[in-house]
């Protein structure tokens, strides 16, 4: 068995978080050279693009998009901003964007507009002579970075050990590394996203198997109690203690291992804040993605994934209320389309994903006009092998869901 201990380290994307944080509702981006001022460590870019207007770069990517024609697709996830968004060809939620990557097989080109693991996916599921970018290589995910390969094999060593193989099924939420994937692949596990979660879930438990839920703690207690799981049967897993934090014995009795990650973004959301909402609004309808804590879905009148959240707005009466607990670039933007409804976000401070920000329109520009020279600037590859056994994982989950 192997004993280690770690040092707790914050990743530098979480202690960014609230490098963009403001009380007013704008977030317009700045030239790229501004937004550097607040002292974060994003991709460096040729000086002529940090120093352009958002109304350049805008007339800029229009051009150098439409010279691409059919030869690229643009991906944007709903996190990102507005100046971004307007260029996706598909928006989407994770499930739904690795959905259309393993479908399409057209474009030469594919611009993920989003984080770091959604580009890996989606070069996994694409074709090999399809490329993948992501504009700007430091758009990670501070959740994702709380799971590190070796402290995942430990940790799966260990549990082979106590438990014995084939006693339990790793579970990973798509925000992980593609190497985390592939452990899942190789070891009898599936992939999750928000939205098929429970699917998932019902999928390794109809194996009467212990279940490994990672990197999320928070999504992974959501959806087992939806599953039936109490409390009592599900235990955090500490990549900073030996076994976890446990004993063999307790490793033994539980049904649930949650590896103890979170979402900067979705743990800012509280019970105050839904009471507040409830005693503004006695009509409101509180939706919240379920990366939130279990207090706070449990409070909510709904949950559900970022598309989740789309339709239960979009679909619902004019004059209807809806506060949200998610991320803001998309609470904002639903406010703007449903104006003949009240759209607010629980929490009064507004806080952009510190890491899906960093898709700053001068990145799109640069690696479109990249495209256009023929060059292939920030190409996201997954290497064969790890993306063999990561595939595995994903097409269990695109063929459960
Ligand atoms: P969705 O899959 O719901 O879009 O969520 C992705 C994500 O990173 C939420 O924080
Ligand atoms: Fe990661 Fe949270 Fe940002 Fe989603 S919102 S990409 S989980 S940090």
């Amino acid at each position: 068995m192997v004993v280690n201990i770690r040092e707790r380290i914050i990743p530098i994307t979480e202690i960014e978080q609230s490098a963009f944080c403001q009380s007013d509702e704008e977030l317009r981006s700045k030239p790229l050279a501004e937004e550097f001022q607040a002292g974060v460590q994003w991709q460096k870019l040729p000086v002529s693009y940090m120093k352009m207007s958002p109304d350049e770069l805008d007339a800029r990517i229009a051009e150098a998009r439409a010279a691409l024609g059919q030869k690229l697709v643009i991906l944007g996830h709903h996190y990102q901003r507005n100046e971004i968004i307007k260029y996706a060809d598909l928006r989407g939620d994770s499930f739904k964007l690795s959905q259309y990557a393993a479908s399409q097989d057209e474009a030469e080109h594919i611009v993920f507009c989003g984080v770091h693991f959604m580009a890996e996916t989606a070069d996994i599921l694409s074709t090999p002579n399809q490329s993948v970018t992501l504009p700007n290589l430091t758009a990670g995910c501070s959740m994702a970075d709380m799971a590190k390969i070796d402290d995942v094999l430990d940790c799966w060593d260990d549990l082979q050990d106590v438990l014995g193989n084939d006693e339990i099924i790793p579970i990973t939420y798509m925000n992980s590394t593609a190497s985390i994937k592939a452990l899942c692949g190789r070891n009898g596990g599936i992939v999750c996203t928000s939205s098929n979660a429970p699917a998932t879930f019902e999928w390794a438990l109809a194996q009467d198997k212990r279940v490994l839920f990672l990197p999320d703690q928070h999504l992974g207690r959501n959806t087992g109690l939806k599953m039936g799981i109490g409390l009592e049967d599900m235990l955090v897993w500490s990549p900073f203690k030996p076994l976890g934090g446990h004993t063999e014995h307790a490793l033994r009795q539980a049904k649930l291992l949650l590896w103890e990650g979170h979402c900067s973004v979705h743990t800012r959301f509280t019970v105050a804040q839904i009471v507040l909402a409830r005693k503004q609004y006695p009509d409101v309808n509180v939706v919240v993605h379920p990366e939130c804590v279990m207090e706070v879905v449990e409070a909510a009148d709904y949950d559900g994934s970022t598309e989740y959240i789309i339709r239960a707005v979009t679909d619902s009466p004019a004059g209807s209320v809806w506060a949200i607990g998610t991320e803001i670039s998309l609470v904002n933007r639903l406010a703007a389309e449903n104006p003949d409804k009240t759209v607010f976000c629980l929490d009064a401070v507004v806080c952009p994903c510190s890491t899906m920000y960093r898709i700053h329109p001068a990145y799109l520009s640069w690696v479109l006009d990249g495209l256009n020279e023929g060059v292939i600037v920030n190409r996201i590859e997954v290497d064969e092998p790890t993306a063999e056994h990561a595939r595995i994982a994903l097409d269990r989950m695109l063929s459960v869901v």
